[in-house]
């Protein structure tokens, strides 16, 4: 429509404006809407001065590096970076179980990997035509991420490290000068950002994805993660999303995800019983993830990927359904 038509376009010149003709733009990209679309509108600002970089955690779903990196560098045309991180997550989270542990390791890991790569941007750059400094920091902001770590902040809420806001840009140094933000979507919600991706180009499945958290996979598994743990939970996840987008339902509900208890629960095959681990599936119906109420599943679809989930993913011996809204219950399991 007329107005975000003008919004991209008056936003497109505001950046130019404020990078200038030759500062360069790094800024991290995780697949998600928000993200992408900061990613795009840069690219259509200031072209390859913007540099996307991706950190592979080891963290994400199935196939979703692959996927970032077609849809970014393939269909869209940004400069993107990949980092090979697992390694060094998994050996950092080792014997971690404690969840605000875990987000702080991830959080620093990936500032740590972040950091490293802009400085060698930076180096690379000065032998190209792309020979201005790394001055801006881009973060995919939104209206709400602002209000709600303002909230964090409340001496009641639930204190929770947001890796949104705050964190990376405080920490990010470019020699001795702090990195300038940009917040191309500062001042939007969610539909909004939905409706400007429309407009860049962006596709429909990747406009409508449902929020997936900056500590991946880690924060879904009670208990440590380690690489065979992630496994589990990607292939649990696959079988559960691939069933509601089969369904048709994945647009009813605002996220979904499968997690992971490491905690042993019996099970039988053939005539003995076997000790694996309990797979919990949650998805929700929300306006602004502040609160949530739990997907009411027809009840039989429900069992048919509990069926699969069980005979598909070795490892798993069970699999419940968690039915906690938001409050008391928060969306992500830690
Ligand atoms: P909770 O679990 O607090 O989640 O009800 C609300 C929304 O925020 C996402 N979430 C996170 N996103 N880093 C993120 O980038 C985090 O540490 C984090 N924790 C929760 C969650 O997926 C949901 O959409």
């Amino acid at each position: 429509n007329w107005e975000m038509g003008n919004f991209t376009e008056k936003e497109i010149i505001r950046i130019r404006k404020l990078v200038g003709e030759k500062a360069q733009v790094i800024g991290a990209v995780s697949g998600g809407v928000d993200s992408t679309v900061a990613a795009q509108l840069m690219k259509e600002a200031i072209g390859d001065r913007f540099h996307a970089i991706l950190v592979d955690t080891g963290l994400m779903r199935l196939n979703e590096c692959q996927q970032v990196k077609e849809t970014l560098r393939e269909h869209l045309g940004i400069n993107l970076t990949i980092i090979d991180g697992g390694e060094l997550f998994f050996s950092r989270l080792a014997g971690v179980v404690e969840p605000e542990k875990k987000r702080k390791i991830i959080g620093e890991t990936f500032i740590d990997l972040f950091e490293k790569e802009a400085i060698r941007i930076e180096e690379q750059a000065k032998e190209t035509h792309l020979a201005g400094k790394v001055e801006w920091f881009l973060q995919g902001t939104l209206y709400a991420d602002l209000i709600e770590s303002l909230s964090f902040k409340g001496p009641s809420a639930t204190i929770k490290s947001h890796h949104n806001v705050g964190g990376l840009p405080a920490r990010m140094m470019n020699g001795q000068a702090q990195l300038k933000l940009i917040e191309p979507l500062r001042e939007l919600f969610k539909d909004e950002v939905r409706a400007f991706g429309r407009q860049l180009g962006i596709h429909e499945d990747l406009v409508m994805r449902h929020p997936f958290p900056g500590p991946g996979i880690a924060i879904r598994i009670l208990g440590e993660v380690t690489p065979e743990h992630v496994e589990i939970v990607r292939k649990a996840d696959n079988i559960f999303i691939s069933m509601i987008k089969e369904a048709g339902i994945y647009d009813q509900m605002s996220q979904a995800y499968a997690a992971l208890d490491t905690n042993r629960a019996v099970g039988v095959m053939g005539d003995s019983r076997v000790y694996g681990m309990i797979c919990i599936l949650r998805a929700i119906t929300s306006v602004d993830f502040m609160s949530a109420e739990p997907f009411e599943f027809p009840f039989q679809l429900l069992k048919n990927i509990c069926r699969r989930i069980v005979n598909e993913v070795d490892g798993i011996t069970r699999v419940v359904y968690d039915c906690t809204s938001k409050p008391p219950g928060t969306i992500e399991l830690e």
